[in-house]
């Protein structure tokens, strides 16, 4: 407890108001099977089991830890908390693989349309509108809600990526979900997992170069939540567009029975594309993330004025974003919008993808240039 209370003390921990959350709480929840109270410490926790932002968390690292005086394991007591959506009684939550899969089946049988939307939470506006999609095109929508660990490199940000598990039940309660699938690491990838996707060819280039291993994470994770859920159709956002082009040749090459619905990217009112990964920008980086948009949306101008040369559009498109003070650019570049091969004249469909750095934190963007007629 003592070493607890140094670091806390070292990291200058202090509540904005009385009784407010302080910027570093340092607990020891739970200690082997130990039961101690003294006027320092009580172990376990005597809160732990009732907090779904200690419970949720833990369940990632430690599901089967056995609470020692409620004899209950990690993942027993985050299921039998109160759903913070209970007063929208419509979404239901569901912790384990095989009562999921089960669940689903059952659903088949009873001549339900599913429809699945996959998202690794922190959920905004762009996720929402995948659900209303769903939702037009099915009687039941399920979702998921996974970090997947496999997609992200070594020097990524799988750790900070924002878990903001109790607002989006909220969000998912109240867009018209009906079932959501939140399994541990543990669930997914249990001791032994060791097949994985080869992702197909449009997998290489740009984020191919960029990340290695990320698509054969994704395409793992998605192609194990259609053997899960297996729905009628799923729905991805444009906005990972190469991800969407991965998972449609998946589905196509392993003939896996589910349709893929490519739904429009999201934008925040000044163009900023919706990413989970914009609540890491600080002000003034969220104005200058506004010239990956700006630089779209200046190429697909000059396309409609008559500019067919790509390297003079990529050029243009870099000054854009230079101009902003953005200079770790990791790719611009116009494609083909199926196969993602470097397009050279803009004569036909043209895919526009940028990725770019702005401050610390990475972001994607793109835009059809020429749509087929
Ligand atoms: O797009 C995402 O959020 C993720 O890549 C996905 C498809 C949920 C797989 O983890």
């Amino acid at each position: 407890m003592q070493t607890l209370l140094a670091i806390e003390k070292n990291w200058d921990a202090c509540a904005a108001n009385a009784g407010g959350p302080r910027t570093i709480d340092l607990d020891l929840l739970l200690y082997d099977d130990a039961m101690i109270e003294s006027p320092e410490i009580i172990v376990p926790h005597p809160r732990m089991h009732e907090r779904r932002f200690v419970l949720a968390p833990a369940a990632e690292i430690a599901a089967n830890v056995v609470h020692p005086k409620l004899r209950r394991t990690i993942r027993e007591l985050l299921t039998q908390l109160p759903s913070p959506a209970a007063d929208e009684p419509n979404l239901r939550i569901f912790l384990s693989p095989t009562d999921i899969q089960a669940t689903i089946l059952d659903l088949h049988r009873n001549g339900h349309r599913i429809g699945l939307v996959p998202t690794m939470g922190a959920l905004h506006e762009g996720h929402i509108s995948l659900v209303h999609n769903a939702r037009e095109q099915a009687d039941i929508v399920a979702a998921t809600i996974f970090v997947n660990p496999t997609q992200f490199g070594p020097h990524e940000d799988f750790r900070k990526y924002p878990r903001t598990l109790d607002a989006d039940l909220r969000a998912l309660a109240s867009a018209g979900c009906n079932l959501v699938f939140i399994p541990t690491a543990n669930d997914i990838y249990p001791p032994g997992f060791s097949t994985y996707v080869e992702p197909p060819v449009v997998s290489q280039p740009l984020e191919g170069i960029c990340r290695p291993g990320h698509f054969r994470g994704v395409a793992t994770i998605v192609l194990k939540l259609f053997q899960l859920l297996p729905a009628h159709i799923a729905c991805f956002g444009q906005k990972d567009y190469q991800q969407l082009q991965v998972i449609k040749r998946m589905v196509a090459d392993l003939a896996v029975p589910i349709e893929i619905i490519a739904c429009p990217t999201v934008r925040e009112p000044d163009g900023l594309a919706m990413s989970s990964r914009n609540r890491y920008l600080s002000p003034s980086e969220r104005q200058q993330a506004l010239a990956l948009s700006r630089a779209l949306a200046q190429a697909e101008q000059r396309v409609r004025f008559g500019e067919q040369n790509a390297a003079t559009i990529v050029t243009a498109m870099q000054a854009t974003l230079h101009e902003a003070g953005i200079t770790q650019i990791e790719y611009v570049a116009l494609a083909d919008p199926e196969t993602l091969a470097p397009q050279t004249t803009v004569d036909r469909p043209t895919i526009a993808l940028i990725a770019a750095r702005v401050g610390t934190t990475r972001l994607i963007d793109n835009r059809l240039l020429l749509k087929a007629t």
